[in-house]
């Protein structure tokens, strides 16, 4: 028996890296679930057996309805949903009004829609389970970053208003805040050198290593699962201790008053 077994699940932005270590947890803990990102190729290597793929724009509130509607009626309904899809458009200090909104609209905006649209099916489920991507973004500044921290900032607070409102209909909602994590814009940017992010990623997460999205993916099944029933409006730092390290970082600091 699995945690999740004969529960459905929509995973947005499921297609990278990281959608792929929620979307397999979810899977092999025996949940039905369906992709929901603009990139069919990304999903492709998740794809197959319990786990389908319909091209959804979290953004357009037609495509976020027939998300639903054809996701209940495949599987006969929606316990889990899981808010992940993101996009990091930030020009910092020279962001565009436009580039807020959209970064806003995908981010926050998004989150809220596909909610609203699945709340039928939620309430309907005697184990809904919601589950927001925040980031250690939404406690700190970043340089150059302005809408990406604000947006996961909105998340974290947007768990808290959703989980009070829904707890009456039986429906828990948590935030996952990861730290680093081996992820799509990790692979880029280091051109696939896994060792040099983890060295460079070091100083200011305690493992001293970037996550594995597996293991991002192990917590959001578990707050998908009945073994987390107590849980919810709680933001889960899945962050390898970024977030228990203060601006010292995990280099001892005084000693360099001496160097
Ligand atoms: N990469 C990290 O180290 C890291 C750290 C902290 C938090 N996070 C969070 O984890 C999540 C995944 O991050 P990632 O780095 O894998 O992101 P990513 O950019 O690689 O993937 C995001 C996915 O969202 C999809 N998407 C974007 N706009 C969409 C839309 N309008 N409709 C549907 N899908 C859309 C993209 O196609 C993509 O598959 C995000 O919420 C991010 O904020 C990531």
């Amino acid at each position: 028996m699995g945690a999740l077994d004969a529960r459905t699940a929509i995973v947005t932005g499921g297609s990278t890296l990281i959608g792929h270590g929620v979307v397999q947890a979810l899977a092999d803990a025996g949940a039905h679930v369906v992709v929901a990102d603009l990139d069919a190729a990304g999903a492709a290597p998740v794809t197959g057996g319990s786990v389908t793929f319909r091209r959804t724009d979290v953004t357009d509130d037609d495509q976020v309805a027939a998300l639903v509607r054809e996701t209940a009626a495949q599987h006969g309904g929606i316990d889990v949903v899981v808010n992940l899809a993101s996009v990091y458009l930030d020009d910092g200090p020279a962001t565009s009004r436009a580039d807020w909104l959209t970064a806003l609209d995908v981010n926050v905006v998004s989150m809220v829609a596909v909610v609203q649209a699945a709340l039928p099916w939620l309430r309907a489920s005697r184990h809904a389970s919601v589950i927001n991507f925040g980031s250690v973004s939404s406690k700190v500044a970043q340089p150059g970053r302005w809408t990406y921290p604000a947006s996961k900032a909105a998340v974290v607070q947007l768990t808290r208003s959703m989980a009070l409102d829904l707890a009456a209909d039986g429906i828990r909602v948590n935030s996952v805040s990861p730290g680093w994590t081996w992820s799509k814009i990790m692979d880029q940017l280091s051109g696939g050198d896994r060792a040099k992010t983890d060295a460079v990623a070091a100083p200011f997460h305690l493992t001293g290593r970037v996550a594995d999205p597996a293991e991002i993916g192990a917590v959001a099944a578990f707050l998908a699962s009945d073994a987390a029933s107590v849980v919810t409006g709680a933001d889960w730092a899945v962050d390898g201790g970024y977030s228990a390290l203060g601006p010292e970082q995990a280099l001892p600091a005084i000693p360099q008053l001496m160097a």
